[in-house]
């Protein structure tokens, strides 16, 4: 908290809101300039700016982050591209992506991820990293990244249409684990076991209906994987970050994992915690994932991973499909769903029923945790995912009462479907600001205004950009963790 001199001008004052900072809930006056937080204010402090918002009974919260999207980039880009995918985010509150590799080509080599800023430079309403893809029969062209190409690299144990690359070797497997240590990539796995499942396909044939999805695609796959991991963890020292965790199982070994001092870390998706197998016999195709929505008892366990803290941050594994594709015979349907924009709404709006003894300021500090600070810490994007001077201002204006449902006309993902249609959520983005600019406002109903699509790739903000007044460090670095 700083005193201020009533000559001192803001680029932007956000007045009157309840703060989240990431470390505390308070009311605070927030002071930008230069796309940075210059200032925590005490409420009505003196202070002048060229632009000012009054939120008053608004909240206000970091830029939210997404550490797990398929915007489709390249090659899928008639399933969801930058544009769509990057509106989808700002509407939800999120005002940085990192996405996945799984496009045509896959982002297999440092140069990849050259092409694939290339491609988005110019389209994108939020800030943007990439995860590196592990090529299963090239490990070696993971020596070649630097961290500002990638900090991470992600690895399929089990694949389907959109995932064809897939490491079934166990010899590759440990190839990876061995080069993880020391390349200081950060290893992401989509962790189910492809053995399990040919094993059952040659038994029972591959499913036929939604509902034998499940039974053939089931929760051993992800407890064998995981329980796989986490020895060669043990063994190699490697840490990981298992994604879209579905099951209690999983959920319990990877919590007794860290508890036992190994370097272990996990994600939970919205559409976990909020269908279940009673939706999928309901909505069939809509909700096939990969891995599969599983029981109540599963959803139970994963809602107590994000609110005691054992999962470290939550995705959303936005991957559109068109409706088209997706209600294809279940041998052919891919799974996946959009999910961006339902990301912080579903959490939110799940929080609350889970919780109803909770005040608002308890629930966004779950949130925040898990949308903000976790993803920020594990993924390296020092100056987001909290407001404090030097973080970068991306600011999200929260109403937190206001009931609403997602019609077709509000779905901005270019698949133009959400499996939340019709859903009632509680708590609705109102404003989202990135780098000090207002990227997305809505209006009445659907109506929604959206800002330039001047977001940056932040490898390369980091490398090249020098912090703005603050003597932060750079955004990524040139340390590996
Ligand atoms: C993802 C996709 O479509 O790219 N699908 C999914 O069901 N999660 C890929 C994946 O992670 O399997
Ligand atoms: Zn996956």
């Amino acid at each position: 908290m700083d005193g201020v001199t009533p000559t001192e001008t803001f680029d932007l004052l956000i007045r009157g809101a309840r703060v989240v900072t990431g470390s505390d809930v308070r009311w605070l006056d927030v002071a930008v300039s230069g796309g940075r937080v210059a200032r925590l204010l005490e409420p009505g402090a003196e202070a002048v700016a060229d632009t000012t918002i009054t939120a008053r009974g608004r909240y206000l919260l970091p830029g939210l982050i997404d550490s797990h999207v398929h915007f489709r980039t390249p090659g899928l880009t008639h399933k969801e591209d930058w544009a769509h995918g990057s509106r989808a985010a700002v509407a939800g509150g999120v005002t940085t992506v990192i996405d996945m590799p799984n496009t045509q080509p896959p982002l297999f080599d440092p140069s990849d991820a050259h092409d694939k800023h290339a491609e988005i430079a110019g389209t994108s309403l939020v800030d943007y990293r990439f995860h590196a893809g592990v090529d299963p029969s090239g490990l070696r062209r993971l020596e070649g990244f630097t961290p500002r190409e990638a900090t991470s690299a992600k690895a399929f144990l089990a694949g389907h249409h959109t995932a064809p690359n897939v490491l079934r070797d166990a010899g590759a497997l440990e190839e990876l684990f061995r080069r993880g240590a020391d390349s200081g990539l950060r290893l992401l796995f989509h962790a189910e076991d492809s053995e399990v499942f040919e094993l059952l396909d040659q038994w029972h044939g591959a499913p036929g209906s939604y509902r034998d999805y499940e039974r053939l695609r089931p929760r051993s796959g992800g407890v064998v994987a995981v329980a796989k991991l986490i020895e060669l963890v043990r063994g190699y020292g490697t840490p990981i970050h298992v994604l879209h965790v579905s099951s209690r199982e999983e959920a319990d070994l990877l919590s007794a994992a860290r508890a036992a001092g190994l370097p272990v870390s996990f994600e939970v998706t919205a559409h976990h915690l909020s269908f279940t197998a009673e939706d999928t016999r309901r909505m069939g195709a809509r909700i096939r994932l990969s891995p599969a929505i599983r029981d109540r008892t599963d959803q139970d366990r994963l809602w107590a991973a994000v609110i005691d803290g054992e999962a470290s941050c939550m995705g959303s594994d936005h991957a559109p499909h068109e409706l088209s594709d997706k209600v294809r015979s279940p041998e052919d349907a891919p799974p996946g769903l959009p999910g961006v924009q339902e990301l912080f709404p579903a959490l939110l709006t799940g929080l609350r029923r889970r919780l109803p003894e909770w005040g608002t300021d308890e629930l966004l500090r779950v949130a925040v945790r898990l949308l903000g600070t976790g993803p920020a810490g594990l993924f390296g994007l020092e100056r987001k995912g909290r407001i404090e001077p030097g973080a970068d201002a991306d600011l999200v204006v929260l109403d937190p009462e206001a009931n609403w449902m997602l019609e077709d006309e509000g779905v901005r993902s270019r698949c133009g479907w959400s499996a939340y249609q019709g859903w009632t959520f509680t708590g609705r983005v109102e404003r989202t600001i990135r780098a000090g600019r207002t990227v997305f406002h809505r209006d009445q109903g659907e109506a929604a205004w959206f800002g330039e699509p001047d977001g940056v790739w932040l490898g390369e903000a980091g490398a090249k950009e020098s912090p703005v007044g603050s003597g932060t460090a750079s955004l990524v670095g040139s340390e590996r963790r």
